[in-house]
């Protein structure tokens, strides 16, 4: 009976559908947003996965609405208890020119399993048909809740990565890498070269994220890029450094070597932290690499899309802040 009442049977399930309504996120929500997507994450952690993975309380989790809203305002579609006005779920959104990439999706433990989730996602899958543009996100691959959610709505694994976690001493990685002296910050001068650079490697365009990053109003966000031939740039990979989060990327290299010069230049303004990245799977070379800089293994994530998926090449380096699938 536990079972049939926590995975839902038919009769359980369209007494959910029918209470449920969607509505956009108010200001006034960001609290109850973030208490959902703290209560959400670490009981789903720590009762199938590794265990619970925001600490301090609730608005360890405002980094959501807060860094969300900044970037993409009026993209986080709640899902609310009719009656009661309670949050059952939320999911967070970022429409681009080439694509709508899907943020975090958090249920209540309470609905887990009553289509709580495959209701929102149809949401932002409908936004982004009536726009005829594909999906992206990275999942979770030791999440099969999640991982499964995406693969029975269309969505497609296409690139597997290694969440690397890495302790940057207090004064800072002496290591050296190919090109690593050549790095320097962006600057907004370079988002025409660092749009191209993605569109040719990826065949995503998403230049006003890289110009927020680089205006960095919030004082979070770091842009770092290594120059190439012709005025074309080789690499270029972005950070964030907030209570709530702090990682390296998105970016993108024509190759590993590229790669690994920006990530240790990017890596070392962290100094006294651990910032987490993600490397693609089959990137060897940069994989070894990272393990000599003292990197860690933490999790493992998919990139998933729902549509036209152009081919990747070179080196793909994804974040969850923003999710940037
Ligand atoms: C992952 C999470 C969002 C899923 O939410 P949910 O409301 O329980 O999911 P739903 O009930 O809508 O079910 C999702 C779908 O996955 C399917 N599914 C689940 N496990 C499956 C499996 N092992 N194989 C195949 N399909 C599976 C379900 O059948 C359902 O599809 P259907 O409706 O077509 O049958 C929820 O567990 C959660 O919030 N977890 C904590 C936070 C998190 O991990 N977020 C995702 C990462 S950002």
């Amino acid at each position: 009976m536990h079972f049939r009442w926590l995975h839902g049977d038919g009769d359980t399930l369209s007494a959910v559908m029918t209470e449920m309504v969607l509505r956009a996120m108010a200001p006034d929500d960001w609290d109850a947003v973030a208490e959902l997507v703290y209560t959400s994450t670490n009981y789903w952690y720590a009762s199938k996965g590794p265990g619970a993975i925001f600490a301090g309380g609730p608005d360890a989790a405002r980094v959501f609405p807060e860094v969300y809203e900044a970037l993409d305002p009026g993209c986080c579609i709640l899902a609310v208890h009719q009656r009661s006005g309670r949050l059952m779920g939320s999911c967070f959104f970022h429409p681009r020119e080439t694509h709508v990439s899907l943020g975090i999706m958090n249920v209540h433990p309470a609905h887990f399993g009553t289509g709580v989730a495959r209701r929102l996602l149809r949401h932002i899958t409908d936004l982004a048909d009536a726009r005829g543009l594909p999906v992206r996100l990275v999942s979770s691959a030791m999440n099969l809740d999640s991982f499964s959610l995406y693969t029975r709505a269309g969505f497609v694994p296409r690139r597997t990565y290694q969440d690397i976690l890495l302790a940057v001493p207090a004064s800072g990685l002496s290591h050296d890498a190919p090109g690593r002296a050549e790095v320097r910050s962006a600057t907004t001068a370079d988002v025409p070269a660092i749009v191209a650079l993605e569109e040719e490697l990826t065949g995503i365009r998403r230049g006003g994220d890289f110009a927020h990053f680089i205006v960095n109003r919030s004082g979070i966000w770091h842009v770092s890029v290594l120059d190439g031939r012709d005025g074309r740039l080789d690499a270029v990979v972005a950070s964030v450094a907030h209570p709530g989060s702090r990682m390296v990327g998105p970016g993108v290299a024509r190759t590993e070597s590229g790669a690994a010069a920006v990530l240790l230049a990017e890596l070392d303004r962290h100094r006294g932290h651990s910032p987490v990245f993600l490397v693609p799977v089959e990137c060897g070379d940069l994989v070894q690499q990272v393990y000599a800089w003292g990197g860690r293994n933490v999790e493992m994530h998919v990139h998933q899309i729902r549509g036209a998926c152009p081919p990747f090449a070179g080196v793909t380096l994804p974040s969850f802040m923003p999710e940037t699938g």
